[in-house]
C-alpha cells in the first residue's frame, strides 16, 4: 500500500478541472502537505510527446487508445507511483476513466480490452478518490475558445454527448471511489465541496513527508 492519496479528476474539457486542481493543490501545500501534480496524457517528457501526437496528428481510433494506455504506463511508473512512495498527495488531471468515457463510450471501441489496457497500463494502480466535474456538453464546449480547442474538443456533439454517459456509467460502476461535482455551480462551491469530501481521507500530516 503506498503512504500517500492519489486523487484523480475528471469531467469535460471546460469543467473547470484546471481551476480546481490548482486552488487544491495551494489550499493541500497551504495546510502542509507535499503535492505532485500530473495529467494525462503527459506527465514526463515522454508522456508530453504523447500528448503532442494525440492532441494535434492524424491518428487511428486503434492508435489513439494504444497511445493514452502508453502515455499512462510511463506517468504511472515515472512519476504517480514515486511521488505516492515518498509520501505525496497526486493530484493527476485525467486518468483511466477518461479512456473508458471517450475511447470506450465516445468512440464506441471494446470496453473489455480498455479494462485490460487501462489495468495493465496502471499494474493495478487505482485512484483513491476520483473527482467528476460534470457538464453538459454544449455549456463545456462554449467556455472554450476555438483556438484552445484540440482534436478531441473538435469532435461532434453527439461524441461528447456519449463521453459524459459514459463518465456517469463509471460513476454507476464504482460510486464509493467517484464524487460527482456539479461543474456548473460557481467555482468557489465546488471547491468547498471538494474538500468536505476529501478532507476525512487525507492522512496525518505527521505521517507524509
Ligand atoms: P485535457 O488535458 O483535459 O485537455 P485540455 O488541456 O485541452 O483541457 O485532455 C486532453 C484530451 O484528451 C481531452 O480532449 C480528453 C482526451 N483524453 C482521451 O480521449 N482519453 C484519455 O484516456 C485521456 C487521458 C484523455
Amino acid at each position: 500500500m503506498s503512504q500517500g492519496l492519489f486523487l484523480t479528476f475528471e469531467g469535460p474539457d471546460g469543467g473547470g478541472k484546471t481551476t480546481q486542481i490548482t486552488r487544491l493543490a495551494e489550499r493541500l501545500t497551504v495546510q502542509g502537505y507535499t503535492v505532485t501534480r500530473t495529467r494525462e496524457p503527459g506527465g514526463d517528457l515522454v508522456g508530453e510527446k504523447v500528448r503532442d501526437l494525440l492532441l494535434h496528428g492524424a491518428v487511428s481510433p486503434e492508435a489513439e487508445l494504444l497511445l493514452f494506455a502508453a502515455a499512462r504506463a510511463q506517468n504511472v511508473e515515472a512519476v504517480v507511483r514515486p511521488a505516492l512512495e515518498a509520501g505525496h498527495v497526486v493530484l493527476c488531471d485525467r486518468f483511466t476513466d477518461s479512456t473508458i468515457a471517450y475511447q470506450g463510450y465516445g468512440r464506441g471501441l471494446p470496453l473489455d480490452l480498455i479494462a485490460r489496457l487501462n489495468a495493465f497500463a496502471t499494474r493495478g494502480l487505482m485512484p483513491d478518490k476520483t473527482f467528476l466535474l460534470d457538464l453538459p456538453p454544449a455549456t463545456g464546449l462554449s467556455r472554450q475558445r476555438a483556438s484552445e480547442q484540440d482534436r478531441l474538443d473538435r469532435e461532434t456533439l453527439d461524441f461528447h454527448q456519449r463521453v459524459r454517459s459514459g463518465f456517469l456509467e463509471t460513476v454507476k460502476a464504482d460510486p464509493d471511489r467517484i464524487a460527482v461535482l456539479d461543474a456548473s455551480r460557481p467555482a468557489l462551491d465546488i471547491a468547498d465541496r471538494l474538500w468536505a469530501i476529501l478532507e476525512p481521507l487525507l492522512p496525518p500530516l505527521t505521517t507524509v513527508s
